[in-house]
C-alpha cells in the first residue's frame, strides 16, 4: 500500500542493488573473499526506498540488518549472484552493482576438508569468474545499468575504461586509497560518470553520499 501513495524521486520504480563481498569456496570450511562491508549497496537501497522506488538488494554475506521495507536476496558465491541478477534485472528499471564481486573463484572446488600437506607452499588454482554488471547491462531492454569503480591509482582512467567496456550507463568512481574512505568505512568519496559528465561527490557519510547519488541516478531515463 505504501508503494501506491509513494511520491519521490523513483516512485513506481524498481530498483535492484546489488552489495557486499562474495565468498567462493575453496572447500567446506575455506573461501577467498574481500574486506568489503557492504554499506554502500545498503545505504543506496535505503536511499532509493526513501525515494519511492520498490528496492531489491542482492547482498552477500554482510552481518547488516535488511533496511526497512527493501526485499533481500541472500547470495554467496559471485555465481550465485549472477543467477540472482539475472533474474531480476529484466524485472527492473535500475540496477546499480555496488557488490565487490570476487574476480576469482577456486578452479576445483573440494568437497571434502583440504588436509595439511608435506610442502611448505600450496597453490590453488583459479578461474575468473563472470562478471554481472556486464552481464545485466548486455539483456534485452536493459535496466538503466550503473556499477562502481573500486580503484587504488589512476581513479578516473581506469574507472571510465571500466564503464565503456562494461557498457554502463554510469560508473561511481571510488579512491579506494583515501584514509578512513571507501571500503569498509562509514564516511565516502566518489565521482560520478556518466558520458556527458564527470560529478564529484563528498567526502561524506555513506548515508548522504547515497541520497546525493539516488538523486542523479533517478534523472537517468531510458
Ligand atoms: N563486477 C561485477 N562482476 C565481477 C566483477 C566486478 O559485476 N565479476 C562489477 C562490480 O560490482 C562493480 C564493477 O564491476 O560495479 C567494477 O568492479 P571492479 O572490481 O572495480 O572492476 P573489475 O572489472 O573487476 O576490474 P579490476 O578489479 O581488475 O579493477
Ligand atoms: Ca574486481
Amino acid at each position: 500500500v505504501a508503494a501506491q501513495f509513494a511520491t519521490g524521486q523513483l516512485a513506481g520504480r524498481h530498483v535492484v542493488i546489488t552489495a557486499g563481498p562474495t565468498r567462493e569456496a575453496i572447500d567446506p570450511v575455506r573461501y577467498l573473499s574481500n574486506h568489503s562491508s557492504g554499506k554502500m549497496g545498503y545505504a543506496l537501497a535505503e536511499a532509493a526506498v526513501e525515494a519511492g522506488a520498490r528496492v531489491t538488494l542482492i547482498s552477500g554475506p554482510t552481518g547488516l540488518p535488511t533496511p526497512e521495507r527493501v526485499t533481500r536476496i541472500d547470495v554467496t558465491s559471485a555465481l550465485e549472484m549472477l543467477e540472482a541478477s539475472l533474474a531480476q534485472a529484466p524485472q527492473c528499471d535500475l540496477f546499480i552493482g555496488a557488490a565487490a564481486v570476487a574476480d576469482y573463484r577456486p578452479a576445483d572446488y573440494q568437497p571434502q576438508k583440504m588436509k595439511k600437506g608435506d610442502e611448505d607452499t600450496l597453490q590453488i588454482a583459479l578461474t575468473k569468474n563472470p562478471d554481472i554488471i556486464a552481464a545485466v547491462a548486455q539483456i534485452e531492454n536493459r535496466p538503466i545499468t550503473i556499477g562502481f569503480a573500486a580503484e587504488s591509482e589512476q581513479l578516473l582512467e581506469y574507472a571510465r575504461g571500466k564503464r565503456e567496456r562494461k557498457g554502463l550507463d554510469a560508473i561511481i568512481a571510488n579512491d579506494i586509497s583515501r584514509e578512513g574512505l571507501g571500503f569498509n568505512s562509514d564516511d565516502n568519496a566518489v565521482t560520478l560518470i556518466d558520458a556527458e559528465r564527470e560529478l564529484a561527490l563528498g567526502p561524506m557519510s555513506k548515508t548522504r553520499l547515497a541520497r546525493a547519488l539516488i538523486a542523479e541516478l533517478s534523472r537517468y531515463t531510458r
